[in-house]
């Protein structure tokens, strides 16, 4: 009787993984049909990976009210790039972007080195400060004032206030490639007094008291590496396509100095009171979307509100709050994968660490374990490819690919809480210095409590949504077009 029930057992659980076998094997063809997931590889033309010089705008893409078109700064897409001011130097890009990393760390750093950052550069500034971060690589271009006049900024998820450079430019102000603002040709701009409860609460959303010259409200930020903009806090229209902010706070710089070259300023969109997201809340509902171009010859968006809905293909992972830095949008990374397999890192990695996602920071930092785990699985699906030393104190992972058609990268998947994996772009996965250096395009941090942040080469491609109200952050890939 045993025997026969046990075979009977063994009979079903044969037909059984029978049909499992024919379910997986249409699986995996449904698969197989809709991208090279099912071997975990993207295949790429090595050319394809070489920067154009021509732009091709992405015709595609949300066309909402408030949709601005976003841009690489070294790219051909900033059409009035003529007399060269911007030109793509990987050095300097990735020097800035260390930097950049330091000064989130300092900001993070238990024993206050931020502060210790901030009072040894403290000289050449008049007050006080916040110091800030560096700035982004992704270009957009609003409306100042009225009549309103093309001012091209830098968009910034880690910073909140939004400044240009203004004229008279009392102090001095560098190249750009737009005109520089006039406040004296706007109807709508105006000082902000001081001493006024205003400026006391501007100063104090910054952490500094307030600051009078001439009886205007002044303003000061410093960054990481040792740029800075100093001028009023003043109230202008802000115009974004055909979308009007009125009594926008922003900073008129009249003195500003470093590695800004080319661009008026920095729009800041921290989660910070100043920030533009917490400014025009009313009109946009605390909501705003992008998409980094996957090239840097191609477009992408960044749009303000919810537009005409949310895709029902984004997927939300909750967004957390920093209290050590709240300007700054937190992710719970908890898990990541190499060629579809993923890497045994104790969750503790991440949760020890924290994470940020930053739209300035250029090259994604991980806890170094996690780090370590990655580059060796990835080195290990790369052996095909000749390994060089890099050029560049980033990296370690780099290959020589200038005498290859075609390259197989294996794909790159994070995962987050809430049960949401991001399969990332194919183009945010190496970095490309030149053809016969292309990186792992990640790196470790140093001390294993130092943030991890989520930057702006792997979230190229994807659509990013952050649902301040909602206390969520989307993700869906394919997101430019
Ligand atoms: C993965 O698929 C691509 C085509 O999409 C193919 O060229 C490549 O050889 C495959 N790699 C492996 C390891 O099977
Ligand atoms: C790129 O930047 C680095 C660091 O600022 C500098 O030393 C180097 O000369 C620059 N290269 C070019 C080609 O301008
Ligand atoms: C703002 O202040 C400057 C200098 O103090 C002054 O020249 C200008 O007229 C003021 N602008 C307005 C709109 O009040």
């Amino acid at each position: 009787m045993a025997t026969r029930f046990s075979s009977f057992v063994r009979c079903i659980l044969y037909i059984y993984s029978f049909f499992a076998f024919l379910c997986l094997q249409a699986h995996e063809a449904r698969e197989t049909t809709e991208s090279d997931h099912l071997n975990h590889t993207h295949t790429v033309q090595v050319s394809s990976l070489m920067p154009s010089s021509t732009c091709t705008a992405s015709t595609k893409g949300p066309k909402r009210e408030a949709s601005l078109t976003v841009k690489h700064k070294y790219g051909p897409c900033f059409q009035s790039n003529k007399d060269q001011l911007l030109v793509l130097n990987h050095t300097e890009l990735l020097l800035q972007d260390q930097s950049r990393v330091n000064s989130i760390h300092s900001m993070f750093s238990k024993n206050s080195d931020g502060n210790k950052l901030r009072e040894s550069q403290a000289t050449t500034i008049p007050a006080k400060s916040g110091l800030s971060i560096g700035i982004g690589n992704y270009i957009v271009t609003v409306g100042l004032g009225t009549p309103k006049t093309d001012q091209t900024l830098a968009f910034d998820t880690g910073s909140d206030l939004t400044w240009a450079q203004c004229k008279p430019c009392a102090g001095q102000c560098y190249k750009q490639v737009d005109p520089i603002f006039d406040p004296s040709r706007s109807t709508s701009y105006t000082n902000i007094s001081c001493p006024t409860p205003l400026c006391t609460q501007l100063a104090s959303a910054k952490g500094s008291p307030q600051q009078c010259s001439n009886s205007k409200c002044l303003y000061s930020v410093r960054y990481g590496d040792g740029s800075f903009t100093i001028g009023y806090f003043s109230k202008e229209r802000l115009t974004i396509t055909s979308d009007v902010v009125d009594n926008f706070v922003f900073g008129c710089g009249q003195d500003n100095e470093g590695l800004f070259k080319g661009i008026a300023g920095l729009l800041g969109l921290g989660r910070g009171q100043v920030s533009l997201v917490q400014q025009a809340a009313q009109k946009y509902s605390q909501f705003f979307s992008y998409c980094l171009p996957s090239t840097t010859s191609s477009t992408g968006y960044l749009t303000l509100g919810k537009g005409n809905g949310i895709s029902s293909s984004l997927k939300f992972t909750p967004m957390l709050t920093l209290s050590r830095r709240q300007s700054f949008y937190g992710l719970n990374l908890i898990g990541i994968s190499v060629g579809g397999q993923r890497l045994s890192i104790p969750t503790s990695v991440f949760s020890t660490a924290g994470t940020i996602i930053d739209s300035g920071t250029v090259i994604t930092r991980l806890p170094p374990t996690a780090y370590n785990a990655l580059r060796t699985k990835f080195r290990e699906m790369m052996r095909n490819y000749p390994m060089i030393s890099s050029s560049s104190s980033i990296f370690d992972t780099c290959y020589d690919l200038s005498k290859r058609q075609s390259v197989s990268i294996p794909s790159i998947s994070l995962f987050f809480g809430g049960d949401v994996s991001v399969n990332l772009d194919k183009v945010g996965i190496l970095y490309v210095l030149r053809k016969t250096e292309a990186c792992l395009a990640f790196a470790g941090n140093r001390d294993p409590s130092n943030i991890a942040i989520f930057g702006n080469e792997q979230q190229k491609g994807l659509e990013v949504v952050y649902d301040v109200v909602g206390e969520r952050i989307g993700f869906r890939p394919g997101g430019c077009s």
